[in-house]
């Protein structure tokens, strides 16, 4: 099977692109369309309605491209609106969720740390998953502000150091062996968080994952590209800049008001 229209993929922000990086390097030969919605950024604090309502928007502007398959690059909008998204529109869509599954599964003191938005740790997805690994002690804590200072270009600020040392310290007393990065803008503050946390307890993203379910439907339902010319394009509603910076200038990004 053979489909070489791109692959769209869509976030509250930037954050979404340490999706991309995985896509991007499992399947070099498709080509992407990756929105960033920073001017509705965050989305973690917003109602389920207003969720759904900003995920058709991305959806609809990446199907007017012609997308092939969506991925949903953020956690908060799988968690709050995915069904919704299947329910309406006839294309493919791959979510993102907090790897707990991963973490309980492999920890020998029982007890993990999920860090996530607000809006993922009050979703129904979530609290189902966290209902079926019931024997891990689960450390919820919500990132507020994290994702703001990311928007920002603040990653490497005192701001962030001192966000960062208040949400880890606790789980850290609580004796966690995994933390579950459970927004995809956290994966771009790893380097800061191993900085605070003891270098035993393991850091984990659902980024190769969502790369390997993404290849795993190209192959079975959508088609995979043969095109010659790959293109990736980044779309943004906000100053360019952020966005530019954390793809190190080296792809196309364009500003539109979507
Ligand atoms: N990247 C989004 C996520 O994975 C960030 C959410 C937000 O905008 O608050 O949840």
């Amino acid at each position: 099977m053979q489909n070489n229209n791109p692959i769209g993929i869509f976030d509250s922000g930037i954050g979404g692109t340490s999706i991309w990086q995985e896509i991007h390097h499992l399947l070099p030969g498709e080509s992407t369309i990756y929105l960033a919605d920073s001017k509705n950024a965050p989305y973690g604090q917003k109602s389920k309605e207003e969720i759904i309502a900003l995920s058709e928007k991305n959806t609809e502007y990446l199907l007017n491209m012609n997308s092939k398959l969506i991925v949903v690059a953020c956690n908060t909008a799988t968690t709050n609106a995915i069904k919704e998204l299947r329910e309406k529109y006839d294309v493919p869509f791959i979510g993102i969720e907090p790897a707990i599954k991963p973490a309980a599964l492999n920890s020998t003191t029982q007890t993990i740390g999920v860090l996530a938005t607000r809006g993922t740790l009050s979703s129904d997805l979530f609290n189902k998953a966290v209902a079926v690994h019931h024997q891990t002690k689960i450390i919820e804590q919500v990132g507020h502000g994290l994702v703001q200072l990311i928007e920002n270009g603040d990653i490497d600020s005192p701001e962030m150091n001192e966000l960062l040392q208040t949400y880890l310290t606790p789980m850290i007393e609580a004796n966690i062996d995994y933390l579950v990065l459970g927004c995809s803008h956290y994966p771009y503050l790893i380097p800061q968080i191993k900085k605070i946390l003891p270098a035993h307890i393991k850091i984990i993203d659902s980024g190769e994952a969502v790369a390997r379910q993404t290849r795993n439907i190209l192959q079975e339902k959508v088609g995979f590209s043969n095109a010659k010319v790959v293109k990736n394009v980044f779309y943004t509603n906000a100053a360019p800049k952020v966005l530019n910076d954390i793809l190190n200038n080296s792809y196309e990004v364009l500003f539109k008001d979507f």
